[in-house]
């Protein structure tokens, strides 16, 4: 199984972000966290940083809008260029329609779950999706530790995701790091968002590169 590590800007040095990217070449893709104060108590990015990361990078930009009001916001990242862009459902009105509304403007469409949001409601939107990201945190801040108590509903996700043909990615987000990411690969997860593992690491390339390998035996 393809295993991919998205390292999550939200841990590297925002006044240097471009030499930051530079520096982790083996990255499959950048991990963007926006986030409004509203849906999340933290504060972080929009759409001008994103436009500019844009400009100094051909890597694939996973956006996490961890936002009110996605419908309204989040095809715009998409007409921004981004590959892959992601709304939580818990905050979306309308998620069949914005999901189409992101394929159409010719993003991936991806849907995020909070630690308490159930996969099962949803299961009949997957063919809207090219993603379903599972929070292993309460979205809001990085570094935070790992809550083992999503690990089966990312077992219950991947079985979902395999009934409906199995191309639609399993993404974790929240204290992925060499302690943990085996535990989620063995569930079922194939991508892989890690902010301070790879960013506090004295050797961020590396990590990405490790974190990979062990993902790979795992899964
Ligand atoms: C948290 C964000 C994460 C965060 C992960 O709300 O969605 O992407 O950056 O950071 P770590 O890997 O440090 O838990
Ligand atoms: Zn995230």
């Amino acid at each position: 199984m393809e295993m991919r590590i998205n390292p999550s800007l939200l841990s590297a040095d925002f006044a240097n972000l471009q030499s930051e990217i530079e520096g982790i070449p083996s990255a499959d893709g950048l991990h963007v966290d926006v986030m409004d104060n509203h849906f999340v108590p933290n504060l972080t990015l929009g759409l001008p940083v994103v436009e500019a990361v844009r400009k100094v990078t051909p890597k694939l930009l996973d956006i996490h809008l961890m936002i009110n009001d996605p419908d309204r916001w989040a095809p715009a990242y998409a007409e921004a260029g981004a590959e892959s862009v992601t709304f939580h459902v818990e905050a979306a009105t309308a998620p069949v329609k914005l999901a189409r509304d992101l394929r159409s403007a010719g993003a991936k469409a991806a849907m995020a779950l909070r630690p308490a949001t159930p996969i099962e409601p949803y299961a009949d939107l997957l063919g809207e999706l090219d993603m379903v990201l599972i929070m292993t945190v309460e979205p809001g801040f990085g570094g935070q530790k790992f809550l083992d108590l999503c690990l089966p509903k990312i077992r219950r996700t991947a079985e979902l995701i395999k009934k409906t043909g199995g191309t639609i990615a399993l993404e974790v987000d929240g204290g992925v790091s060499a302690e943990t990411i085996e535990r989620c690969a063995e569930a079922g997860a194939n991508t892989f968002v890690a902010g301070s593992a790879v960013f506090g690491a004295d050797d961020p390339d590396a990590m990405i590169y490790s974190l990979r390998s062990q993902a790979e035996s795992a899964g």
